[in-house]
């Protein structure tokens, strides 16, 4: 029989160590023969401490579990939520870029191979780096990190810039609100980032790679050193990579945790040592990066995706999704939802349907009132906006972004101002402060909401002009995206705006 449990840092923060242990003990004392895998996270976390149970007839699903129900577990005195794999929030997902994660040993490189590891790899290493780069192009991954820009127009840049060494930098300050896809695939999957750090390389000629990594995810900084290195002793990173002669070699730096360095430039900055201030663009990072070079900086998702592409070819992976956004993208539901976790669909499902049907409406029962889409940055999506299908473009249109796909659900509770005052006070302590814009006018902007709640509703207009000349005026989307959140909760409310005095006196 083999026993899997989840290592992720969700399931262990829920008491997933505590049910391993429990298991260990009770199959010690009980002297049932059964082995116990750490495996990463299946991503349903509402049913974390998951444990899945294989005693040959697949992998059943238990949870949650406590340490205090492994008796009646192993005893067969607990209900099965039947395979995991049929269970409805997992069943509904393409899982491309987690296909497997929460099925293997994150840290065995032979389950990694036996689950389709390194064959992308492999083939990117026959082809020379103007086809690795077609071939991302023809697949039509765009930035997972927020923006959606190109992965194949960037890598480009990249590769015809001319220099003796140029970088691959993986952005892994995973700082949005509600985002945790960064975290997971690296905890639950951390070769696929390698490998696809690896094909970044030899497409664009770069030879050193960095993840720089947010020092509040210290188990996603231990597992992701110790693939590095088993990666390293296997040959799959070194001067000889996989036997080809090919170069590339990479290592982990952790950030400090200043929500900004998940910026690109200011992110360049940190890792060279450097206050994390923002710079100014151009210079692209792709033609003067890291330390002045030309520079690969893409998010965790980005470059994870990467080995499924080059695995199944990129026709496969541009058949999925919508329009231009082609693909997979991983939706982080969070907040006051009934299921929250990470669930991996094709691009084009509409908002409404992951928040009702997916998510299962809220956790206290009450009716959903607004969803933040995209992190601190990201508009509140009131639900008359329900059916906007998940797109890069679907989402621009209605004044919103996907961002990194975060989600967060408010119910009817939810005080909007509040939350308009939240997003400005955020940028207030977070602003690198390089421009004005940005450092002056988010404090501003916290003064103007405490005056509109204090019944001032002339002050409405001041916040919309303040809005205005974030947007258009601030150097980086810190400053630039606070209107969204902004903006998007007094169009949605009106009324939660305007009148307070009023209705007092
Ligand atoms: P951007 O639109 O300025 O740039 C997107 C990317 O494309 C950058 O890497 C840029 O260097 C690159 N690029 C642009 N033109 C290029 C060219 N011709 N050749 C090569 N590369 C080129 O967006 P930015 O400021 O980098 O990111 C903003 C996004 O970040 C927002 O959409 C927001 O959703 C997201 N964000 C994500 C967070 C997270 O935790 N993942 C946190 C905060 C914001
Ligand atoms: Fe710095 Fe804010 Fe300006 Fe960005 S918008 S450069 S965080 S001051």
């Amino acid at each position: 029989m083999k026993i899997y449990v989840s290592r992720d840092s969700a399931a262990k923060a829920l008491g997933a160590d505590e049910v391993a242990e429990a298991l260990t003990a009770e199959i010690d004392a009980s002297g049932i023969r059964g082995e116990i895998i750490r495996t990463g996270s299946r991503g349903m976390v509402w049913l974390e401490p998951l444990v899945e149970i294989d005693a040959g007839q697949g992998r059943m699903a238990y949870g949650p579990i406590s340490a205090d129900d492994v008796p009646a577990l192993l005893g067969g005195r607990i209900d099965s939520l039947g395979l995991t794999e049929e269970i409805p929030f997992f069943a509904r997902q393409t899982r491309l870029t987690f296909a497997r994660c929460g099925v293997t040993d994150p840290l065995s490189l032979s389950d990694y191979e036996t689950h389709g590891g390194l064959v992308g790899l492999r083939r990117a290493l026959v082809m020379s780096g103007e086809e690795i780069v077609d071939e991302v192009k023809v697949s039509g991954l765009r930035g997972r990190g927020g923006a959606g820009f190109p992965t194949g127009i960037k890598w480009d840049t990249v590769r015809l810039a001319r220099a003796a060494q140029k970088y691959i930098v993986c952005n892994a300050d995973e700082g949005d609100s509600g985002t945790f896809a960064d975290r997971m695939i690296m905890e639950g999957d951390p070769y696929t980032l390698i490998e696809g750090m690896a094909i970044a390389g030899l497409a664009t000629g770069a030879t050193r790679g960095y993840v720089y990594l947010r020092s509040e995810y210290p188990d996603a900084i231990a597992v992701m050193e110790e693939a590095v290195k088993r990666a390293r002793a296997a040959g799959i990173l070194g001067a000889d990579v996989l036997g080809s002669g090919r170069t590339f070699d990479m290592e982990i730096r952790s950030g400090a945790g200043a929500y900004v360095c998940g910026e690109e430039t200011s992110l360049l900055n940190s890792l060279e040592g450097k206050r994390g201030v923002v710079r100014s663009k151009p210079p692209l990072p792709a033609l003067e990066g890291f330390l002045g070079r030309p520079t690969v900086v893409n998010n965790v998702i980005s470059l994870a995706t990467v080995p499924v592409i080059f695995e199944k070819g990129a026709d496969f992976y541009a058949a999925f999704g919508l329009g231009r956004s082609k693909g997979t993208i991983p939706v982080q539901i969070a907040g006051n939802v009934a299921r929250g976790g990470l669930f991996e669909t094709a691009f084009g499902m509409p908002l409404g349907e992951l928040v009702e049907e997916v998510a299962g409406g809220t956790a206290s029962g009450r009716a959903v009132k607004a969803v933040q889409i995209g992190g601190p940055l990201g508009a509140y999506f009131a639900r008359d906006k329900f059916d906007t299908p998940f797109g890069y473009e679907d989402f621009d249109g209605q004044g919103g972004l996907i961002g990194h796909a975060g989600l967060v659900v408010f119910d009817d509770s939810a005080d909007m101002l509040k939350m308009a005052r939240f997003a400005m006070e955020f940028c207030a302590v977070e602003s690198c402060g390089k421009c004005t814009p940005c450092r002056i006018g988010a404090v501003r902007g916290v003064e103007t909401l405490d005056r509109i709640a204090a019944g001032d509703s002339a002050a409405v207009e001041v916040l919309t002009d303040l809005c205005e000349v974030m947007k258009d005026g601030s150097l980086c989307a810190l400053g630039g995206f606070t209107p969204y959140p902004v903006m998007s909760a007094l169009q949605a409310f009106p009324e939660e705006f305007a009148g307070v005095k009023e209705a007092a006196e």
